[in-house]
């Protein structure tokens, strides 16, 4: 039998039943306090059909947030609003990872604690506009780090780790992709330090591995995954050379065995906001032997020739699964699929959330 989607894969310590991942996504649906509720426990068990889900982007520190109504994984409430959402997905079957954040710079002082200036590798104000939940307002100029304060940023990484493991995931992806933090600290775009987490990769890659080394002491690497974009230029995000940037990283990995490299690719999204054809799974697979999870605009047809081809193990699915909640079933069935409504992506309530019907329904 021919290699595709529909066939199991060991992940690390889990096995995932087929390789349709949920993509992690962003819907500013959580309750005041950033605590995760019973809607988006429904919206994770309507898709837990999905080999593997990785839930949303969620910030371990009070100083990570940059959008209105995004969940923490910090305080007793946030792990008791997860508990929902794993107990459902894992009532239905499912296995869930956690995606641990940080947005550094593309945050703006009414997200901040004390109204203060979100904080950066550098102070390099980013280009373009924060959604505040009211209207759009510039990005401001962060506050550069001083050394001394990161031990206190991979304590954050630590402490939020421990709480997704309180709140019962089944493991957690470390958001290094889309220009948030760690992406900040690794391309020279966004670090311009002069101190041993600034230039040359591996003094910009320093906080990305000593993060993965203290979220790998929580879990154990074989439930540890990470995600890279770098081809993304979304977030105001450059790097004069992203095959040496993003190659080196992965290098640095490979033999810490993680449970997976999570590898997006260059969008047709991504070209509208003026990425160029960008390097992706493909063109990083020589340089890392581990599992790769693939993303960015991926189909049925063009996930499987990823995994015939060797450059991915699995597809993860982002618009695609968000419309279609039960995404594997209509693959197998080559049924057609729900168009999404970008006008709810990042709305509340349930419309555009929960109630995009399952096939049949
Ligand atoms: C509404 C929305 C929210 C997103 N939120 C996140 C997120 O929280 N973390 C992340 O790493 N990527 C996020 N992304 C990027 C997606 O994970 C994915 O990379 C992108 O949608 C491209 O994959 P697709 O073509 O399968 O949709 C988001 C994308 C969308 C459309």
């Amino acid at each position: 039998m021919s290699l595709d989607l529909f066939s199991p894969l060991q992940l690390g310590a889990v096995r995932t039943p087929n390789r349709i991942y949920l993509a992690p996504l962003t819907r500013c649906r959580a309750e005041p306090g950033n605590v995760p509720c019973e809607l988006n426990a429904e919206y994770y068990k309507q898709r837990a059909s999905g080999g593997l889900l990785i839930a949303e982007a969620t910030s371990v520190s009070p100083r990570g947030f940059g959008y209105p109504n995004t969940p923490g994984i910090f305080t007793d409430a946030h792990i008791a609003g997860w508990r929902k959402v794993t107990d459902a997905v894992h009532a239905a079957g499912g296995l869930i990872f956690l995606q641990l954040w940080h947005v550094g710079r593309i945050s703006h002082p009414i997200f901040q604690p004390n109204g203060d200036a979100p904080v950066a590798p550098s102070a390099i104000r980013p280009r373009g506009q924060v959604f505040t939940g009211t209207g759009m307002e510039d990005y401001v100029t962060p506050r550069a780090l001083d050394a001394s304060e990161i031990p206190g940023i991979i304590a954050e990484y630590a402490h939020g780790a421990k709480a997704a493991k309180a709140a019962q995931f089944d493991g957690v992806e470390i958001h290094n992709a889309n220009g948030y933090l760690l992406d900040q600290f690794l391309r020279d775009g966004t670090n311009q330090r002069t101190d041993s987490y600034g230039g040359p990769v591996e003094n910009r890659s320093r906080l990305t591995l000593e993060v993965v080394k203290t979220v790998v002491d929580v879990w154990g690497a074989d439930r540890v995954g990470i995600r890279f974009s770098p081809g993304g230029v979304f977030n105001d995000m450059r790097d004069s050379d992203p095959l040496r940037t993003f190659g080196y990283v992965l290098q640095q990995l490979e033999p810490l065995n993680l449970a997976f490299a999570h590898i997006t690719r260059v969008t047709a999204q991504d070209l509208a906001h003026g990425a160029v054809e960008g390097i992706g799974p493909r063109e990083l697979r020589p340089h890392y032997r581990g599992k790769i999870i693939a993303n960015g605009g991926f189909t049925l047809e063009s996930g499987n020739e990823a995994l015939r081809e060797g450059w991915a193990d699995a597809v993860a699915f982002g618009v695609p699964f968000l419309a279609n909640p039960d995404s594997p079933e209509r693959f197998r069935r080559n049924a057609p699929l729900n168009e999404a409504d970008p006008s709810t992506f990042y709305a509340p309530g349930a419309k555009g959330y929960t109630d995009y019907p399952a096939l049949g329904a």
